[in-house]
């Protein structure tokens, strides 16, 4: 348990129906700390000003402390402060990928690989992209612990293959991608490679050139931060090719009578006036992602997963789907017979936030021949009184429910 973490985020200590308030979801949203809540108050009561091209000093320091975010970030993802867009989070990245991708040229190739656990909002941006340039998308398969079978992968990547698009971390069942060796052979069959970070940010330091991706997304209200604000990395000569997602004010070098002229990456993305309280709040999350040992990080949640499964398995019933070594912070689960929303309901009745349902990976509900999911999922702040919080919740609704 990293000291005192629970102080930095009051609403743990909050009661739910007169029951502890056990807080199993931050795969949906992360709490913020006080921190990042407070970066936000000062500059919204003592800074605001709307910034670049402003003539005034809080103009001034607000541009300097949001291009700042923008070179701390930068620095965080081994990119360059050019690479690194805001977006309004991982939707909004796909989204701007898959648009500025219409008129790429791809040349002979015309498959994407995909995966059953792709994400919604990576996946949908892509399907559209790939009706319109009547592509095809093909889907790796899963191995029975739900991890990316490499035997799959490698049938699939060609010379046909236009780009690789791969959730580092699974929001469903938890699992992690060998990510970089993926990348090293796509990258040797030519092909694009993006990377959905949303979950895998709390997990692990990315390292942009290590893993070899094209594109990175990610948002902030997976990683401590606010909501309405994310990250898309780029390729700095990829994005001088790729056209505006949205065009305006704050993008433009020169505007004319039936005509402009862009400025180039990152602003060039970053179209009328950007979420500055956002980015300044992702930039204090950025702050406190910096005072974390990530592998002790990892080592904390899986300790709290582990704990989770086992007892889930000494009680019986249940079908887990979070089995493989490399699921850290999250679990998902089912009762026998029962509809994952009725379970989550009676929890949510005793005082323990968790999720249901398809977590907005229906290809992967369908793969796996089930509507969805109960799905407990850990944070920094989660310690073991939470696991057996939800486990004694877990069993009184297993009497109620079987
Ligand atoms: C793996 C993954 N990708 C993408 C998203 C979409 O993130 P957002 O809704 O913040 O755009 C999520 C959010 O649940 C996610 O878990």
């Amino acid at each position: 348990m990293f000291k005192n973490i629970r102080d930095d985020f009051p609403q743990l200590q909050q009661k739910v129906r007169s029951s502890k308030f056990i807080y199993l979801d931050s795969a949906a949203t992360t709490l913020i700390p006080k921190s990042v809540a407070k970066r936000i108050y000062d500059y919204q009561i003592g800074e605001v000003s709307n910034i670049h091209r402003g003539a005034h000093y809080f103009s001034n320091l607000g541009t300097q402390n949001y291009e700042d975010v923008r070179s701390n970030w930068a620095k965080w993802l081994d990119a360059k402060a050019e690479e690194v867009i805001f977006t309004k989070g991982t939707t909004e990245g796909f989204n701007l990928i898959a648009s500025g991708l219409e008129d790429f040229d791809f040349g002979e190739r015309n498959e994407f690989i995909c995966s059953p656990m792709d994400h919604h909002s990576s996946l949908v941006p892509l399907q559209r992209l790939a009706q319109k340039r009547k592509f095809t998308i093909k889907f790796v398969e899963l191995n029975s612990v739900g991890e990316i079978d490499q035997g799959s992968y490698q049938k699939l990547l060609s010379k046909k293959t236009a780009l690789v698009s791969l959730p580092w971390v699974s929001n469903s069942l938890g699992t992690t991608q060998p990510i970089q060796q993926m990348f090293t052979e796509a990258k040797k069959m030519g092909a694009l490679c993006l990377l959905d970070g949303a979950q895998a940010l709390s997990l692990f330091r990315p390292d942009v050139q290590k893993l070899g991706c094209d594109f990175l997304c990610f948002s902030g209200h997976k990683v401590w931060g606010p909501f309405g604000v994310g990250v898309l990395y780029g390729r700095q000569d990829l994005l001088e090719q790729l056209p505006p997602y949205q065009s305006g004010g704050s993008m433009i070098e020169d505007v004319s009578f039936q005509s402009s002229n862009y400025l180039k990456a990152p602003h060039k993305f970053e179209a009328g006036t950007p979420n500055i309280s956002g980015v300044l709040g992702l930039g204090a999350a950025l702050a406190f992602m910096e005072t974390l040992d990530f592998e002790h990080v990892r080592a904390h949640e899986k300790k709290l997963t582990e704990l989770l499964v086992s007892k889930l398995e000494a009680i019986g019933g249940f079908e887990i789907y979070s089995r493989s070594d490399t699921c850290y912070n999250l679990c998902s689960f089912n009762l026998q017979d029962v509809h994952a929303s009725d379970l989550g309901q009676l929890l949510d009745q005793m005082g323990c936030a968790v999720r249901t349902g398809h977590h907005c990976t229906q290809v992967l509900m369908k793969t796996l021949k089930i509507n969805g999911t109960i799905r407990a999922s850990m944070s920094v702040y989660n310690n073991e009184d939470d696991i057996e919080g939800l486990f004694e919740s877990l069993k009184k609704a297993k009497d109620l429910l079987i």
